[in-house]
């Protein structure tokens, strides 16, 4: 896998991502697009998972059969947001680990301080797919990678369904080594930390609530 911005713009992903833009989607439906949406930016992120074979017996002979090397794998979440890409991947691979992480930046120091953290013990052993929605200024993501990797995480890939150009310059430059798969480039960022032209704050969208505020 190289360690680059794969853009994923299916056409399937790009209408779906068009109704979840629109204002007036209900939150049930938003919930269900990104479920769709985190399937096919799952595949796209698993295209290079390691295959070996194993013999079977058809109904009409034998054959050597392709199977998942059966490399282990976690997903973790970044809260709270990630949750929404969550259900979609599990679908792809139940055998996978979950993993979350919560983080929050002090208004005065503008530090990420964790109040979330739990992960499976053999992350080493593991291959790490981390998902947030929306890739906006890097802070966040950026700062849960290194918690990820603290926690003992070395093969990591990052999908999000929206970025920003500074989101993607700040990962890039604090870790090189992460791949993101996203399912659209976006112009900018607000002086919020909100993606223009965007779709909001997931996490109000997906769970339907309005906190007005957010966190990157
Ligand atoms: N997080 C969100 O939920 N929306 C944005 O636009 C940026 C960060």
């Amino acid at each position: 896998m190289t360690h680059k911005v794969h853009l994923i713009d299916h056409p399937l992903i790009q209408h779906k991502l068009t109704l979840m833009r629109q204002k007036n989607t209900a939150a049930a439906e938003f919930r269900r697009l990104l479920r769709e949406i985190s399937l096919l930016l799952g595949y796209e992120a698993t295209r290079d998972l390691s295959m070996t074979t194993k013999e079977i017996s058809t109904p009409l002979e034998h054959m050597d059969a392709p199977i998942l090397a059966g490399k282990k794998m976690c997903f973790f979440s970044i809260l709270r947001a990630g949750d929404g890409l969550l259900s979609g991947l599990l679908e792809l691979v139940p055998s996978a680990r979950i993993g979350h992480v919560g983080l929050y930046r002090d208004p005065k120091t503008l530090e990420a301080v964790e109040y979330y953290f739990k992960a499976p013990a053999d992350l080493a052993n593991r291959l790490c797919i981390v998902v947030d929605p929306m890739l906006a200024t890097g802070h966040s993501a950026s700062a849960a990678l290194t918690r990820i990797k603290q926690a003992g995480a070395v093969n990591i890939r990052f999908i999000c369904l929206l970025a920003a150009p500074d989101g993607i310059a700040n990962l890039k430059e604090d870790h090189p080594d992460v791949p993101i798969f996203t399912g659209a480039l976006d112009r900018e960022c607000n002086e919020k930390g909100y993606i223009l032209p965007g779709l909001g704050d997931a996490g109000d969208r997906l769970f339907g609530t309005r906190s007005g505020t957010i966190k990157d």
